[in-house]
């Protein structure tokens, strides 16, 4: 086995949140950002809508913390949204600084400002974009940035298997020395050391058969930080978008919020709007309300799927503020400026995950976790659409703080003890893995999906037991290949959104069982929190 690398901070990821942080912190440490699989594959390049942020004069921080709040159903943390929409001016400049660029448009005074759209729970227009592709252009601006620096050291086919802590056992002494990373290329355990750990996994939304996530959204961030000691909270939040392409070549392609937001109108087969039979604010309610609304109509009439309509507003428009969502279905002959779009909703955010301050310090001495593998406390039980991105750069910049405070003051990273491949072979079976993960998705999607009962989410259970048994004997026989290991983690996290699912006896924000229909108004909203070992 390799000797073990060393740097001042490993950060697992390279999504928004991981470069962000990679570049905030480069003129001062060595970095090193590990990915999974290409530079590319999280899901920021495929973040379409925007990041919210209050730049316009009419608008106000007051303003997005209470729609935060709002869509959050009691469950946010006031500190935190405070916080974070403060810090909204501030990313979108810093991005700006990176080469991000934003769509702009022409007032009448003769000033360009920045474009901003509308999407689900903003009751301004506040969502600053590049069209409906804002995540590729940043992913591009952050890559290239970090390309260019010396001090940042990319590694792409590097999935991080374990973190290593010392003194485990310890609450008070334990702290994180680096991870253990699968390099995939050569199928070797290499050891990475390292002062600072940051976890920028990204979501876990492939926990379902249908998703908008990219391949990467294991969870692998909540499994591993969990495994470690860490506590998870809110795992039953998992946000489902309320419109995915409905076509059997383009099963998981997004189709934004912001078609919506730009006045497009949910309908029927036979034509007819339905939003306005659940909400006042119609197709721009919160997605939590909207996903439910669809899920009801497909059930309700038996129907495959929805429609969204943007085809009464001028085609140059459309084109112009939605040119890749205009694209991508033109090639499966869907011309979005003359019909509508067929749509379902599908898994798209993990709202809860690893506990984290508001500096994304974690329970674990040095171990930081920020984007959508933390649960900050910013989207409570639902989070508003857009606020994920501004958290990931949030979050960044807070860590960076912390981590440049605390830097001079730890000691030069040790090697770490040699990974023991001395009980394993070669798999034999890779078709259990394939198998397993196929039907833990399934049963994900049909029992802890949506609408959730009591019932549902007890047969989730058996099956998870069972598989669990399954995969960790398998884990402990062969050698570890990168599907192992993302489904090693699959069963973790379903595990806990099944369990934070089973002690919420109420239906608040994304979580919705028929059993319990209402929310509970009879004491204070309480966050679902996991501890290791209980
Ligand atoms: P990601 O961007 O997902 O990156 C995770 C990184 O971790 C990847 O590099 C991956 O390879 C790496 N990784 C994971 N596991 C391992 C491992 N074991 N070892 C090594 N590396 C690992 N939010 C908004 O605010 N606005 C939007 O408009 C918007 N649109 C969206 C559209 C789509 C289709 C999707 C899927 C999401 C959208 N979101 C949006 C949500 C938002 O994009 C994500 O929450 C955010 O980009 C997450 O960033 P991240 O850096 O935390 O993780
Ligand atoms: C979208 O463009 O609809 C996605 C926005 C988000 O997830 O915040």
């Amino acid at each position: 086995m390799p000797s073990t690398k060393t740097y001042d901070v490993l950060i697992i990821g390279s999504g928004g949140a991981g470069l962000c942080l990679a570049l905030k912190l480069a003129d001062y440490a060595r970095i090193a950002v590990i990915s999974k699989f290409s530079l590319h594959d999280g899901s920021t390049f495929y973040a379409q809508g925007g990041i919210s942020a209050v730049v316009d004069a009419e608008d106000s921080i007051a303003s997005h913390i209470a729609d935060t709040i709002n869509a959050g159903a009691g469950l946010c943390d006031p500190e935190i949204v405070h916080l974070t929409a403060s810090y909204g001016k501030q990313s979108i400049d810093w991005l700006r600084s990176q080469g991000v660029e934003f769509t702009e448009e022409q007032h009448e005074d003769g000033q360009t400002r920045l474009h901003l759209t509308r999407e689900g729970g903003h009751s301004h227009r506040r969502v600053v974009h590049n069209a409906d592709a804002t995540g590729k252009v940043i992913a591009e601006s952050l890559i290239a940035r970090a390309q260019e620096h010396p001090n940042i050291h990319l590694f792409e086919n590097h999935n991080a298997i374990d973190l290593v802590v010392a003194d485990k056992h310890n609450p008070t002494q334990r702290k994180v020395t680096g991870a253990y990373v699968l390099n995939t290329q050569k199928q070797q355990v290499e050891a990475i050391a390292a002062r600072v750990v940051v976890l920028a996994t990204g979501g876990a939304n492939k926990v379902y058969i249908y998703s908008t996530n990219p391949h990467i959204s294991s969870g692998d961030g909540i499994a591993l930080a969990w495994r470690a000691g860490c506590r998870v909270s809110n795992m039953e939040f998992m946000q489902f978008h309320p419109t995915c392409l409905y076509h059997p070549d383009a099963r998981s392609f997004l189709i934004s919020e912001a078609v919506r937001g730009e006045g497009g109108h949910l309908l029927l087969p036979d034509g007819s709007r339905f939003m306005q039979h659940y909400d006042p604010r119609g197709e721009l309610a919160p997605r939590d309300i909207v996903a439910r609304a669809i899920d009801n109509e497909i059930k309700k009439r038996g129907i495959e799927c929805v429609y969204l309509d943007i085809s009464h507003k001028p085609a140059a428009f459309i084109i112009e503020h939605f040119p890749t969502i205009y694209e991508l279905c033109l090639q499966v002959d869907i011309d979005i400026t003359q019909q509508p779009i067929p749509v379902v909703p599908a898994s798209h955010y993990t709202c809860g995950g690893v506990v984290t301050d508001s500096y994304a310090r974690t329970d674990i001495t040095n171990l930081y976790a920020i984007g959508e593998v933390a649960c900050t406390g910013l989207h409570g039980a639902n989070r508003m659409a857009s606020n994920s991105l501004l958290e990931c750069f949030v979050f960044a910049q807070r860590a960076s703080e912390a981590i440049l405070a605390t830097l001079p003051s730890l000691p030069e990273a040790g090697s770490l003890p040699a990974w023991d491949e001395s009980q394993v072979s070669d798999s034999d079976e890779e078709v259990v893995i394939s198998h397993n993960w196929n039907e833990l998705r399934h049963f994900m999607w049909d029992y802890v999906g949506i609408v959730r009962t009591d019932k549902r989410l007890s047969r989730a259970m058996r099956r998870l037991e069972l598989l669990k048994d399954e995969i960790s004997e398998y884990y402990g026989n062969f050698r570890v290949t990168s599907d192992l290991l993302e489904l090693r983690n699959l069963v973790i996290v379903a595990e806990l959104i099944v369990r934070c699912a089973q002690l919420r006896k109420e239906s608040r924000g994304l979580h919705y069982t028929t059993d319990y229909p209402e929310m509970d108004n009879s004491r204070p909203p309480q966050n679902t929190l996991l501890t290791p070992g209980q």
